[in-house]
């Protein structure tokens, strides 16, 4: 019986990299992401590299609760326990670079928005999802370096992101008895992505790239290969880990 995995924020960046993968591993894999037309696309070009690829896509916002119930009657209809929960959908507030000079509400519906995005897309995946999920099976949700040394802005994508190294202890704890395993993977600056919308200016790019020991930013697929393992047979033993996968950045801004 091939595994079943879903993979959240799919279309782009780590997830895609992710899906691409778990494929590779001849795993059924189940692509989640708000835009269909991208979302499309991400397993079309899986698919033309991956010779046999069996990738499901579904378009949902997993920041709406309504959305759990759509995944469940999709996962009823594929008739396969899930396997593995990799959570990639995040997005970084537009407005985040202007720290002062905003009112309060301004600030707290950009703290809401990066909660949302950030923190509820990944409760919303997992409890949605936990019905059905097989035992000794992985969950893998995504932080950030942001969560270790702050966000530009007000800061409420670095505290979102660090609100899941909570939630994650607790799912460990929860589900350690069932043998599903939970991480987080937080990484730092990963080039490729379309998390910084146009593009990060050249000098922030240089600033992040010569804050790692490495000299060198990091690829989807490096980041994606830690998600593969902690969702293996492999890496069975380890859970209510962050793990932190950044070419040695070194924390502070
Ligand atoms: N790239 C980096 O340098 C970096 C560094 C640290 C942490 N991270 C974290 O790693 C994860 C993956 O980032 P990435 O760089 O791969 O980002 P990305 O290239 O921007 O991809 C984000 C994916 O999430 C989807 N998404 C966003 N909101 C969603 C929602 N509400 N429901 C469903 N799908 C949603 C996006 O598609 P739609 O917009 O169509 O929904 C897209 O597929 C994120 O959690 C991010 O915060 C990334």
């Amino acid at each position: 019986m091939p595994r079943l995995i879903v993979v959240t924020g799919a279309s782009a960046g780590i997830g895609k990299a992710s899906a691409k993968r778990f494929a590779e591993n001849t795993d059924k894999v189940l692509l989640i992401a708000r835009g269909r037309d991208r979302l499309t696309r991400a397993a079309e070009e899986i698919a033309s590299s991956v010779p046999g690829a069996d990738l499901e896509p579904l378009a949902l916002d997993m920041s709406d609760a309504e959305s759990a119930q759509t995944l469940q009657n999709h996962i009823r209809s594929i008739g396969l326990p899930v396997n593995s929960v990799v959570c990639c959908a995040g997005s970084v507030p537009r407005s985040e670079d202007e720290a002062e000079g905003k009112d309060v509400r301004t600030v707290l519906t950009e703290w809401q928005e990066a909660y949302e995005a950030n923190v509820l897309t990944s409760v919303i995946a997992v409890e949605g999802l936990l019905p059905h999920m097989a035992d000794g099976g992985s969950i893998v949700l995504y932080s950030s370096i942001a969560a270790y040394r702050g966000s530009r802005g007000t800061g409420g994508y670095g505290a979102a992101k660090a609100a899941l190294h909570s939630y994650v202890h607790s799912l460990a704890t929860r589900l350690g008895p069932r043998g599903i395993s939970a991480n987080v993977i937080a990484p730092g600056y990963i080039a490729g992505t379309d998390l910084f919308g146009d593009g990060l200016s050249a000098a922030r790019e240089t600033m992040l790239v010569r804050q790692t020991a490495l000299r060198r930013a990091g690829d989807p697929a490096e980041v994606a290969e830690l998600g593969f393992y902690l969702c293996s047979p492999a890496g069975g033993y380890v859970t209510s880990q962050i793990l932190q996968i950044n070419g040695g950045s070194y924390h502070g801004v």
